[in-house]
C-alpha cells in the first residue's frame, strides 16, 4: 500500500473515520496531524459504536500503531478519557498509542476564551465547538504554548501555569468584563491537575518525528488522518468561518514530521450531499422540509457538539478547490444511500455571480454572498443501496450521480460508502 492521507473535501464530517478505520487493515501506522477534540470520528464496528475526538480511527484494528502527532492540540482529560473507554472494552493500547512530545496542550483557559470571544462576538459568533482549539493555536504562533514536554518538568510547568491563569484572569475580566460570570481561574489547582495529566500521559509521550521516520525507513505503511474539512482550513476556507488549523494533505506532513515526499495518495472524503455545522457561508444549503428530510435520513447531528448540521446538495465548486489545494488522488464518496429514497437530485455544478459564471470557489465573503448555485438535476435511483457490494449492482441512476460527481470533479473515484459498518463499502481502484 501507498502512504496515504486521507482529509475532508467539505466542511468537515464527511465520514473520514469510517474510511480510516477501513483503509487501517493496509496500514501499519494512523497519525492524526491536526485539529483537537473539536473532531468527532465515528466507527462502528460490529455492534459497537466509538465516538473518538483525539484518539485515530484506526486504534479498533489490533496491532496497529496509533500516533497523535504534533499539529494536534492536544486536551490531556479527553484524551484520558478516551483512552478509558476503550481500555475497558477490552481493547489495549500498551505500546501502540503515542503522543509527540512537542504538541500544544489545551488548557482551561483556552476553552474560557473560546466561549468568551464567541460571546462577545454575538451575531458574528463563528459557531466553534468551544473545545478551546482556536486559542490554543493562538498560543502556539504567539509562542506562549504549552507543550505535552512541558507537563513533565514539573518546576517549569508551575511557572508557565501560573503566568498563562494571570494573564487570562486579566483578560476575562477587563476585555470580556460583564461576560465572565464564572470564578478566576486557579492556578494551582490547574498546576496539580495537568502535572497529574503529564505523569499518566508519561508512557506514551515520544519523539514521533524519530518514530515516524523509522517507520518509514523500515517500509512500514502510514496513514495519515485529517480532521475537519478543507473548506474549514484557516487559508483555503470560508474565513473566518474556519477552525483554527490547516485541514489541507500538507498539514500532514508539518504535523508530524514527515517529508512530503512520503506520501503517495491523498484521498479526498465527500458526502454525497453536503453538509455543515457553525456559522459561515453555504451556498447549497436546502431549507425547510427538503433539508429537515436530508437531515433525519443522514443523522446529520454532530458527534463532538450534538448540534444539528446545515444541510445541502453535492458542491462541486467546493470540491473542485479541495482537489486543488489538497492534490487529490482519489475520492471517497460517502453516504451514497442516504440518496436512496429522493425522486431526483441535484448537483451544483458552478456558481453564477453577478450575471457571470463561477467555476472556482472564490475566496472573498462577499463574493460568495452574492453566488448562486447552478443546479443540475439527475433523476434519483429509488433503490435500497446499502446492502450492495459491488459497483456492477448499483442501480444504473446511482452510477450516473457518482460518475458525475467524479466526473465534475475531475478526480477518480477510488472509494465508496453505503452506511457505517466495515462491509459497506466498495473499493473501486486505490
Ligand atoms: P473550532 O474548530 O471549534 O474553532 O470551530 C470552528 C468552526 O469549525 C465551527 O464552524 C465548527 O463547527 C467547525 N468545526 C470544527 N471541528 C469540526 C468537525 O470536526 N466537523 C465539522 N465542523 C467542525
Amino acid at each position: 500500500m501507498a502512504n496515504r492521507v486521507v482529509v475532508g473535501a467539505q466542511w468537515g464530517d464527511e465520514g473520514k473515520a469510517k474510511v480510516v478505520d477501513f483503509l487501517t487493515e493496509e496500514a501499519d501506522y494512523v497519525i492524526r496531524f491536526q485539529g483537537g477534540a473539536n473532531a468527532g470520528h465515528t466507527v462502528e464496528v460490529g455492534d459497537d459504536k466509538y465516538v473518538f475526538h483525539l484518539i485515530p480511527s484506526g486504534l479498533m484494528h489490533p496491532g496497529k500503531v496509533c500516533v497523535i502527532g504534533n499539529g494536534v492540540v492536544l486536551d490531556p482529560a479527553q484524551l484520558l478519557l478516551e483512552l478509558g473507554e476503550v481500555n475497558g472494552r477490552g481493547i489495549a493500547t500498551e505500546g501502540r498509542l503515542f503522543l509527540a512530545e512537542n504538541a500544544q496542550v489545551v488548557f482551561p483557559w483556552h476553552k474560557l476564551m473560546d466561549l468568551l470571544k464567541e460571546k462577545a462576538a454575538g451575531k458574528d459568533a463563528i459557531g466553534t465547538t468551544g473545545r478551546g482549539i482556536g486559542p490554543c493555536y493562538n498560543d502556539k504562533v504567539s509562542r506562549n504554548g504549552i507543550r505535552v514536554l512541558d507537563l513533565l518538568d514539573e518546576k517549569g510547568l508551575r511557572e508557565k501555569v501560573s503566568k498563562q491563569t494571570l494573564a487570562a484572569n486579566e483578560l476575562a475580566t477587563r476585555m470580556y468584563a460583564g461576560l465572565h460570570e464564572g470564578k478566576a481561574l486557579e492556578a494551582d489547582a490547574i498546576f496539580e491537575e495537568y502535572r497529574g495529566f503529564g505523569q499518566r500521559l508519561r508512557p506514551m509521550v515520544a519523539d514521533t518525528v524519530v518514530l515516524l521516520n523509522e517507520a518509514l525507513r523500515a517500509k512500514q505503511r502510514l496513514l495519515f488522518e485529517g480532521a475537519q474539512g478543507t473548506i474549514l482550513d484557516v487559508d483555503h476556507g470560508t474565513y473566518p468561518f474556519v477552525t483554527s488549523s490547516n485541514t489541507v494533505s500538507a498539514a500532514a506532513c508539518t504535523g508530524s514530521g514527515v517529508g512530503p515526499t512520503a506520501i503517495q495518495q491523498v484521498i479526498g472524503v465527500v458526502k454525497a450531499y453536503t453538509t455543515r455545522v457553525g456559522n459561515g457561508p453555504f451556498p447549497t444549503e436546502i431549507s425547510g422540509e427538503m433539508g429537515e428530510r436530508l437531515r433525519k435520513i443522514g443523522g446529520e447531528y454532530g458527534a463532538t457538539t450534538g448540534r444539528s448540521r446545515r444541510c445541502g446538495w453535492f458542491d462541486a465548486v467546493v470540491v473542485r478547490r479541495a482537489a486543488l489545494v489538497n492534490g487529490l488522488t482519489h475520492l471517497a464518496i460517502t453516504k451514497l444511500d442516504v440518496l436512496d429514497t429522493w425522486d431526483s437530485i441535484d448537483i451544483c455544478t458552478a456558481y453564477r455571480c453577478e450575471g457571470k459564471s463561477i467555476s472556482h470557489f472564490p475566496n472573498s465573503p462577499s463574493v460568495l454572498e452574492k453566488c448562486e448555485p447552478v443546479f443540475e438535476t439527475l433523476p434519483g435511483w429509488k433503490q435500497d443501496t446499502s446492502g450492495v457490494t459491488r459497483w456492477e449492482e448499483l442501480p444504473r441512476n446511482a452510477q450516473h450521480y457518482l460518475a458525475r460527481l467524479s466526473d465534475l470533479v475531475g478526480v477518480p473515484m477510488g472509494l465508496l460508502s453505503l452506511g457505517p459498518k466495515r462491509h459497506q463499502t466498495i473499493e473501486l481502484g486505490l
